[in-house]
């Protein structure tokens, strides 16, 4: 006998939804882009790809900002460890988990960042969301600050945490959060979480200053150096190493997965914070830890970033070189502080047909950041240049993008270079 069903009305409401994210211009279409390792930062794209786009694209909005990711002795280092160990881990790091190499990385993230210990966890995702809400789970009362740029993964932290409460601060606004520290109760358990790199903007946060409110008030910092790790500093522990100031922060989270060229996250402090978040926080105990191979080639690649202070000079080198091109050809950027060169554009349907039509007519790929991953009106090209962006592909990326902007179809809201520093 067949029974018939009514459909569950989460079906309706997810093609509902559905429709009003196309409406917006909001939908999200990935891009089949297969890297070659042996040309980055050119990919192929797959044949059901957007055709007629050329086959090999080069691609300007990766975040393997060093291409550690094709090093070879970091590729080397994850081929020996996956014949050596074999594909997964085999269990979560307390069943079965737990190889050497977890332990070796640890060590070497906590000396990069100048604390006691590190722990590892299976994305920088996890590592934000699982820490904040187990610290924040702990003793009763805490309140966190939270920076309005934020990452979803500090968020998802930050308000998952049921016990505390979530004080928002304006975005790299001392005073603002100062006010709110002022304004909270002098007793009850305080979390300052910000990042130092903001991947949007590429703007910078003032450790320095944040810290010393920090200390004026009785707070713990948790400072996210996700997109400044490797890049920034004398061996790559981040803007808290180049600016001296990794004692004066609690906890430092980063990942591996961007300037490491591998995967995987992590965050390092004392050793009994670390010690407290690896016997309490259910995202690193209850999931199979990260892959043996993985950890080598993160390893390697650590080791290699942290001697290797060259890395850093070209990658800064041919940003520089990328923004006087751009600057000269008269495209409009926004200049920032840090490695991240954002093109803005202020509309979605905008910044997808501009994005559409590098790739499709120019063979380049620049991803196209909407609402919600930033406000509506501040639609943008998120680009950043790596080592292996030669002149003549910056030459070809500008020259694509002035022909973009002069189009009457697709044109820019931002007509000049936007200071942002
Ligand atoms: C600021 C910030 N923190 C954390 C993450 C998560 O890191 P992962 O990609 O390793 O999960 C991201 C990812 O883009 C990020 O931008």
């Amino acid at each position: 006998m067949t029974v018939t069903r009514e459909k569950h009305p989460f079906y309706s409401f997810c093609n509902k939804t559905l429709e009003e994210i196309r409406s917006q211009g909001r939908y999200r279409q990935f891009t089949p882009l297969a890297r070659n390792a042996s040309q980055y930062p050119i990919y192929q794209l797959s044949k059901e790809g957007l055709q007629p786009s050329p086959e090999e694209i080069v691609v300007w909005s990766a975040n393997d900002y060093l291409g550690m990711g094709i090093e070879p002795a970091v590729i080397e280092a994850a081929t020996q460890a996956l014949k050596q160990y074999g594909a997964g881990a085999g269990g979560t790091r307390n069943i079965a988990g737990t190889n050497p190499l977890h332990g070796q990385l640890e060590a070497e993230l906590a000396s990069l960042h100048h604390k006691e210990a590190g722990l590892l966890f299976v994305s920088g995702y996890v590592s934000n969301q699982a820490s904040l809400m187990t610290i924040l789970n702990s003793m009763p009362g805490w309140i966190s600050f939270s920076d309005r740029q934020n990452h979803a993964s500090m968020i998802a932290g930050l308000k998952g945490a049921k016990k505390a409460n979530c004080v928002v601060f304006e975005h790299n606004d001392l005073n603002d959060l100062e006010a709110k520290l002022a304004a909270a109760s002098p007793e009850a358990p305080k979390l300052i979480a910000f990042e130092s790199v903001y991947s949007m903007d590429g703007d910078i946060s003032d450790i320095k200053a944040i810290c010393a409110l920090a200390r004026k008030y009785g707070a713990l910092t948790y400072l996210d150096e996700v997109h400044a790790v490797g890049l920034y500093g004398q061996h790559g522990g981040g803007v808290s190493e180049r600016e001296g100031v990794a004692d004066e922060v609690d906890i430092i989270e980063g990942t591996l997965a961007k300037g490491f060229g591998a995967h995987g996250g992590y965050v390092t402090a004392s050793r009994e914070i670390i010690d407290y978040l690896r016997s309490a926080a259910s995202g690193f105990i209850f999931t199979t830890s990260l892959p043996p191979a993985i950890v080598a080639a993160a390893l390697q690649s650590v080791r290699m970033v942290k001697k290797d202070h060259w890395r850093r000079e070209k990658l800064f080198e041919r940003v520089e070189t990328f923004r006087e091109k751009l600057e000269q050809a008269g495209v409009p950027y926004m200049k920032t502080e840090s490695h991240i060169v954002p093109i803005m554009i202020g509309d979605a349907e905008r910044c997808k047909e501009i994005s559409r039509r590098l790739l499709s007519e120019f063979g380049l790929y620049a991803t196209p950041i909407n609402y919600p991953t930033v406000p509506r009106g501040s639609e943008r090209l998120r680009l950043t240049p790596n080592p292996f962006h030669t002149d003549e592909m910056m030459d070809d990326m500008v020259k694509a993008l002035k022909t973009l902007f002069s189009d009457v179809k697709i044109q820019s809201n931002s007509e000049k270079v936007i200071e942002n520093v």
